[in-house]
């Protein structure tokens, strides 16, 4: 299936219906609020601080900071001596001055078509005052960190806002990860609380998470830390089924009001197994038992601004974990701003980002940033390919969605087969078509713009990381002209650099580090407990900047392009190659539904290059199709980007998060066996599957 192309190089401008209702309407605008952002930011984000409720007033300057490791310290503080709570903003402010609570706040589409739940402005804030109750009731006090596994369902928000609302510190470990991942994250971030589920549905996959969950607190004991309270939300199991044999049972669930009686999960879980529950009285408890006779009454714990929020881990380089750490004001303001202007976020919109809360864009962009702004949201549970490829597009109709983000790999994966299952939807009600997580090729991004958008949607392909807590660098929907594959110009507040080996800034057009120069309301304060990895990491090798770690080039009308991680940089025969752009034109061949390419040393040219192409489905690999592959790179780079090597990779290995782990492709490549941590790896057969059929000499 040929995937509907857009005319190559064209710049796409921005969308004109939308200009009239816009935030930020015109260029001419983006640029005025740009340079008020970047010359007076405490003018800039005092303003936008009005907005929200602060216990009492900040003090000092807005921003107080040190980037540069030779001056001393690393530090970022933002409205210091300001005291708010985020849980009120969020919640009982919008119920309270904004009149927003009769509003949804989430429409909850489970795994299962049909399973389905609203829950309001006014129920989340009396579900998060409940479950407040219950962690107080528990020992948990401000500044107590609180470890969260669970799946995607509303009791997840319930459970970070209720940690926020009493000053405890989330830390939040995706359901995908193993009980090795979860026991390190625990140990690292000394959490005194486990909040899990039974367990959920992937698709048909039943996920047993409880016993993941028992293990993993069983290896933080073995290492003499073991975790007081494991409060465990039934999510699939019914109140009179028993646990496992040979373990006590929970608590059936008794009859108090909580979110489940609203769920029609009846019906599916009738024909399908059961989770197993493993019970262990000593530290176990019972969500829905904890919550009987509760009030759903609390009184917020006022923080100051920069006290900590939550952390959340993201792979270092070394494979142990960085604990990032975000606080409470700056990532507030952040979160709230850019989804305000990035999404164009109106009123009336329904808004569904497609991550799960368990990576940082749902973090920001499924709790903080819509909520903050009284926004309607879709939270799924379930999968873009589950009961089948059109699943994504039946909910957008279903729920009218407005506003929608997803990631590139999701783009691809259901660009492989084609339009049909799109076209089988309406999608009128879409507004705007957000993308984040890594480079979009330009062949996605017209797949998304042409056949998804109809050609009506502006794509914001936004570009940050975990650590800056918000989008960096980002188009704006009705101001910005799109370039596909661009993720074109900072937000407010932010400055960008391009910087040499030598840490020189480029002026102009050029290729180098991408870097930021000064801070923004929403970047982390540290990696906890090990600030001096912080500073190793982010500062050290260019003194004065906060280094992304990327690769970005600039092109003559100032639009930045991200070339893909600096570890992803190829160096051939002298010259330095993007693997991103080997990728990108890989995939321009209508056969390549996917493409990754990483380094294999040769003894004349430093490194060659080595691909892994996943073909259209139905499409056959060939000496003839191989040949038209080096050519095509060959055509778009020129010469020194011919692939020295192309392997049929039928499938990827991917983190859960849906990262291509290049680490691993580079190990196949040089047939190393010692893959190192692969615990973030979401399918291991993928794996041997390569080695077996590696390409062994160049051709
Ligand atoms: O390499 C960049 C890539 O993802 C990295 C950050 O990953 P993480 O902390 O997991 O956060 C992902 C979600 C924000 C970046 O250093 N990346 C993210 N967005 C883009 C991107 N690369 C290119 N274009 C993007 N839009």
């Amino acid at each position: 299936m040929i995937p509907d192309q857009g005319p190559r190089d064209a710049v796409v401008p921005p969308a004109e219906r939308l200009k009239a209702r816009a935030h930020v309407p015109s260029m001419e605008r983006y640029k005025e609020l740009y340079e008020r952002s970047v010359g007076n930011p405490d003018e800039f984000w005092g303003d936008i601080a009005k907005d929200f409720f602060w216990k009492t007033k900040h003090t000092g300057p807005f921003m107080d900071y040190n980037f540069d490791v030779t001056k001393g310290e690393i530090f970022i503080k933002c409205m210091e001596g300001a005291s708010t709570n985020i849980c009120y903003n969020l919640l009982d402010h919008n119920v309270l001055h904004r009149k927003l609570g009769d509003k949804v706040a989430f429409y909850w589409e489970g795994n299962e078509p049909g399973d389905e739940l609203r829950v309001t402005y006014r129920e989340l804030l009396q579900r998060v005052c409940q479950f407040s109750n219950v962690l107080k009731s528990q020992g948990v006090k401000k500044g107590d960190r609180v470890s969260i596994y669970m799946p995607m369902v509303v009791e997840l928000v319930v459970a970070m806002l209720a940690c926020v609302r009493i000053g405890a510190v989330h830390s939040i470990v995706f359901a995908g990860f193993s009980a090795d991942s979860l026991c390190e994250r625990i140990l690292d971030s000394q959490c005194s609380l486990l909040v899990t589920a039974d367990g959920f549905y992937r698709g048909d996959k039943l996920i047993n998470l409880k016993p993941i969950a028992d293990e993993a607190l069983q290896k933080c004991r073995d290492k003499g830390f073991p975790v007081s309270r494991c409060i465990m939300l039934k999510h699939l199991s019914k109140e009179t089924e028993q646990a496992t044999p040979g373990s006590q049972s929970p608590p059936a669930k008794r009859p108090c009001p909580d979110l489940q009686q609203n769920k029609q999960t009846d019906r599916v879980r009738k024909t399908r197994p059961a989770p197993q529950v493993p019970w262990n009285p000593d530290v176990d408890v019972c969500w829905h038992s904890l919550l009987c006779g509760v009030s759903d009454e609390c009184e917020p714990e006022w923080c100051d601004s920069e006290d900590p929020l939550f952390i959340l881990y993201t792979s270092g380089s070394t494979g142990k974990p960085k604990g990032v750490l975000h606080t409470v004001s700056g990532y507030m303001l952040y979160t709230a701003t850019t989804f305000k202007l990035v999404f164009d976020y109106q009123a009336d919109d329904v808004y569904w980002c497609t991550a799960d809360i368990g990576w940082i864009t749902g973090h920001s962009y499924i709790t903080y940033g819509p909520l903050a702004n009284g926004a309607t949201s879709v939270l799924f549970e379930g999968l873009p390919t589950y009961p089948d490829v059109g699943r994504m597009w039946d909910i957008v109709d279903k729920y009218h969605i407005t506003k929608f983000y997803t990631a590139p790999t999701a783009i691809r994966l259901l660009m492989k087969y084609g339009s049909e299952p799109v076209h089988k939807s309406s999608r009128a009600s879409l507004k705007v078509l957000g993308t984040v997580g890594e480079p979009i090729n330009p062949e996605a991004w017209h797949w998304y713009y042409n056949v998804v958008g109809d050609k009506r949607c502006p794509i914001v392909d936004t570009f940050w990381q975990t650590e800056t807590g918000g989008h960096m660098l980002t188009p704006l929907p009705a101001a910005t002209p799109l370039k596909p594959g661009s993720a074109t110009f900072p937000f407010f507040g932010v400055v960008p650099a391009i910087l040499n080996e030598s840490g020189e800034e480029l002026e102009g057009p050029g290729e180098g580090y991408l870097v930021f120069k000064q801070p923004w309301p929403g970047v982390m304060r540290t990696v906890y407990g090990d600030h001096q990895r912080f500073e190793s990491i982010y500062f050290n090798k260019f003194p004065g900047y906060y280094v992304t770690g990327d690769g970005c080039r600039r092109d003559g009308d100032g639009y930045y392009w991200i070339t893909g991680r600096i570890d992803d940089m190829l160096n051939v025969s002298g010259h330095l190659l993007s693997t991103a752009e080997v990728e990108s034109s890989l995939v321009e061949h209508p056969a390549v539904a996917e493409a990754a390419v990483v380094g294999r040393p040769h003894a004349i040219k430093g490194e060659s290059l080595y691909c892994f192409v996943t073909l259209i489905q139905g499409v056959a690999f060939s000496a003839a199709l191989e040949a038209q592959l080096r050519k095509q790179v060959r055509d778009k780079i020129g010469a020194i980007a011919t692939p020295d090597f192309i392997q049929n990779a039928p499938a990827l290995p991917k983190t859960r998060s849906g990262k291509i782990m290049r680490r691993v492709l580079r190990k196949i490549a040089r047939n190393e066996r010692d893959l190192g941590d692969i615990s973030t790896l979401a399918e291991s057969s993928v794996v041997e599957q390569l080695f077996e059929n590696r390409c062994s000499a160049a051709i």
